[in-house]
């Protein structure tokens, strides 16, 4: 039931601050005397002491699901302490690469039952690994044959591109932080900012959708192009990697999502006077770095549209040369949520505009059970 919208994409994208909702519901506890703020993750909690334990964490998925554990990887490595790394479930097959017993593998899957992710859950267990899975489908593959995991509750999803189910998946990978991070006293206070975070996230979701008419206008200015590019980079590396994967898959438009600070080693070249660039420069730890790579595009007269934190736009864009876009500011870790909402809307209404099919893209299939 598409309710009051065109499209179940559309209505997936504006039900993100109820999808959040749900996902963090019984799971954030606020009160208490001693132990004030935490969380808990029914799925996980007799399995805590074994992934502190272990010597690796590493992230398995495809696609959206696998934008989503980088999304949340920075937040991992800081609260648990654990090398984490990354594997495309397909590359991991195709390499046969390493996974040993001391490994905690995470499987992220929307479906469950993506058949690359789901052999790759086969090849850890035979490999002695602790196998946790994180996905939206009760009762899937992913969930039966994992050891333990969390379901993401994001509600039925039907659009083939992901996007409630990726902002709930970060959520439940930025909780898995907070949970294996909870035994270590010095990281309370960032414990805490973070839980506040969590709970105001929704009402911030909310307001970031309100840019959806200003997304609207901006589709219609780059309705007729070939190629788009996104520069992001620390927490917001994989947001560049997840809203060119949107126009990608939807919009049928070539874009690439780039780190940012490889822009010297290629990309670069690219850049002149009509190509479309998105630069995302919210304000964290890595704000400086993004304003000079912003200078340097600028420099080569790039075609910049850069979304930054409200309030931020004379510090990224001098002279109002570029446009921009202003998102609200939450706690660094949990600002991909936030950000990538626009770059959904962006490739919905390119698509609408461009006259594709939102919810059934050419070639494209919701949940890919063959290899
Ligand atoms: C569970 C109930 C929820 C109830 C809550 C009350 C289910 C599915 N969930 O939620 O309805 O409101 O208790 O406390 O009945 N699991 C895997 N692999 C996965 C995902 C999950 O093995 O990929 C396992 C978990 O380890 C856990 C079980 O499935 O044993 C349920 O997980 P989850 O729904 O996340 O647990 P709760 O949030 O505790
Ligand atoms: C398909 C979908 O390619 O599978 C994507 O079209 C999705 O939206 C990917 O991200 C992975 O699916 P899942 O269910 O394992 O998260």
């Amino acid at each position: 039931n598409k309710g009051n919208y065109e499209h179940y994409m559309q209505k997936e994208i504006h039900e993100q601050p109820e999808s959040l909702t749900t996902t963090m519901r019984g799971r954030l506890i606020r009160g208490g005397s001693s132990k004030s703020k935490t969380v808990l993750l029914g799925g996980l909690k007799d399995h805590l002491k074994t992934i502190r334990r272990s010597r690796r964490i590493v992230f398995i998925g495809c696609g959206t699901s696998y934008n989503a554990a980088l999304a949340a990887r920075p937040i991992l490595e800081e609260l648990s302490g654990i090398p984490v790394t990354m594997e495309v479930a397909s590359d991991l097959l195709d390499r046969q690469g390493p996974i040993y017993r001391e490994d905690t593998a995470v499987f992220v899957s929307q479906s469950g039952e993506t058949a690359d992710t789901l052999h790759a859950l086969e090849y850890a267990l035979e490999n002695g690994a602790l196998c946790v899975g994180i996905t939206n489908t009760v009762g899937s593959a992913i969930a039966r044959n994992t050891h333990c995991g969390v379901h993401i509750n994001a509600g039925c999803e039907i659009g083939v591109a992901s996007t409630k189910a990726y902002t709930s998946q970060i959520v439940v990978m930025a909780m898995l932080a907070l949970a294996i991070g909870d035994d270590t006293s010095s990281s309370l206070g960032r414990r805490e900012s973070i839980i506040d975070g969590l709970f105001d996230l929704p009402n911030k979701v909310r307001e970031v959708l309100k840019l959806d008419q200003e997304m609207k206008d901006l589709a219609k200015l780059l309705i007729a192009e070939q190629s788009l590019l996104v520069f992001g980079r620390g927490y917001n590396y994989a947001t560049a990697l997840e809203g060119a994967l949107k126009v990608k898959e939807v919009a049928l438009m070539h874009s690439e999502g780039i780190i940012a600070g490889e822009m010297k080693h290629g990309p670069l070249a690219l850049v002149d006077e009509n190509l479309p660039i998105v630069v995302i420069a919210t304000h964290d730890a890595c704000f400086s770095k993004q304003q000079s790579v912003i200078q340097q595009l600028h420099a080569r007269k790039g075609r910049l549209i850069v979304m930054c934190s409200k309030g931020d736009s004379a510090a990224v864009c001098p002279g109002g040369s570029c446009r921009v876009i202003e998102v609200p500011q939450v706690e660094d870790c949990l600002q991909p949520v936030i950000n990538v909402v626009p770059l959904q809307l962006l490739a919905y209404h390119l698509t609408v505009l461009r006259g594709y099919n939102v919810d059934q893209p050419r070639n494209l299939a919701k949940s890919v059970t063959t290899q």
